[in-house]
């Protein structure tokens, strides 16, 4: 326990710490801290100056205190600290005085993590929310569930002006890989309850068991339109008209083998936020390239990258205008690429799209199993 506590728990909204001590081998010339919000909790950004570059160090509160404290008494012999209730100044020389001024300062909006206004509030219990788990019963967020949180607003925010209203019938959507149906439920909660469009969803995956749940979630919210069924992508068959198809992280060609179905039904919308990629890490293979991918982790980025661009070129090829995104922060998901194809009025095949594809997958020397899957399982000509 240090002076610094009461502070630094109660809120600093920014601190520099200077004044090297006589004698001190360090080469650091001030620290500057200042607060940022990570996953609905408070850390403190420390920036130490050296005379070439700058460190950051970031710490919880009770740390943060510490290390203010460690460093008065080291090498530095003074510091302002700024509180909303005053500002602090501390000087070390032989004994730690603290002297309380008015305050100078008011807290600035966080940084970094930045709350933003999210379709989904914080505070307000959603009950599917609730019910799978995400928050709890007044409406927090779990700190554990908060990428989650992150990733179906994000998901609602990018899909809000591409959502197909037809005329005189509910939209129709699938969610291909559905999981536990955070983003199925997300969907339709916000199509019906907050832009109030009338839609029929459904959330399609391997895993009966999840299903079941899922089903019995959406019988006991009383979210009539909303099913879910157990099966696998490939083998799901669709009468009628499907308006668009969403996955969020389908596992490696599950998301293509969804690309696939909502071409073949012509669905006017698919967005798609891929996952792990491994098809083509182990075809990809180019003589120029081998400085890049004869490195496991840059090939590894390397065929997510192309695999990615295959499928948005490919989804250009038949048609569609295609937008690839940044989905959520890499710091929060690796996974982060968002890919958004709106199928263009009266364009059913661009060929220069689709050369221009031939000659990317050749230059890379990979197969990718979308362009099988999309032209019925012929291998399209090879260039030479
Ligand atoms: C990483 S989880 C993502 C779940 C959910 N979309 C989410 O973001 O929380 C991937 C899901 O895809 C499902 N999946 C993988 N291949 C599939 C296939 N061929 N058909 C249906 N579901 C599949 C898995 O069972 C798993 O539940």
């Amino acid at each position: 326990m240090t002076r610094f506590d009461g502070m630094f728990t109660g809120g600093v909204i920014s601190a520099v710490i200077s004044g090297r001590r006589k004698g001190s081998e360090s080469r650091v010339k001030q620290v500057r801290v200042r607060p940022f919000e990570k996953k609905g909790q408070t850390l403190y950004q420390f920036t130490f100056t050296l005379p070439d570059r700058e460190i950051h160090e970031n710490l919880e509160p009770a740390a943060a205190a510490e290390r203010v404290d460690s460093l008065l008494r080291g090498e530095f012999t003074q510091a302002v600290i700024y509180t909303s209730e005053a500002d602090w100044h501390a000087v070390s020389m032989g004994k730690l005085r603290l002297h309380k001024k008015p305050p100078t300062k008011k807290p600035a909006e966080l940084t970094h993590d930045r709350k933003k206004p999210r379709i989904l509030e914080e505070g307000v219990p959603h009950d599917f929310l609730v019910k799978l788990g995400v928050m709890t019963p007044d409406g927090k967020v779990k700190r554990d569930r908060y990428d989650k949180f992150r990733q179906i607003n994000r998901y609602l925010e990018l899909a809000a002006g591409s959502v197909p209203k037809p005329e005189g019938r509910p939209v129709r959507i699938i969610d291909f890989g559905c999981g536990k149906a955070y983003l199925t439920f997300a969907m339709y909660y916000y199509l019906r309850n907050i832009l109030k469009i009338e839609c029929e969803m459904t959330g399609l995956d391997l895993k009966r068991d999840v299903v079941e749940f899922c089903e019995g979630t959406a019988r006991a919210l009383g979210y009539d339109g909303l099913r879910f069924s157990a099966g696998d992508i490939s083998d799901w068959e669709e009468s009628g008209t499907v308006d668009m198809v969403v996955t969020l992280h389908a596992c490696d060609t599950a998301t293509d083998a969804a690309i696939a179905k909502a071409v073949g039904w012509g669905a006017p919308v698919i967005m798609t936020v891929p996952c792990c990629q491994h098809e083509l890490f182990y075809q990809i293979n180019s003589e120029v390239q081998h400085p890049l991918l004869r490195h496991g982790i840059l090939r590894e980025r390397t065929a997510a990258l192309v695999t990615d661009a295959a499928r948005a070129q490919l989804l250009e090829s038949v048609g569609y205008k295609v937008d690839v995104m940044e989905f959520v922060d890499m710091e929060h998901t690796p996974k982060n690429i968002m890919i958004r194809a709106i199928r263009k009025n009266g364009v059913k095949y661009d060929e220069k799209a689709f050369e221009e594809y031939k000659s990317f997958r050749d230059s890379w020397g990979v197969q990718p199993c979308l362009e099988r899957l999309m032209f019925g399982g012929e291998e399209r000509e090879t260039e030479a």
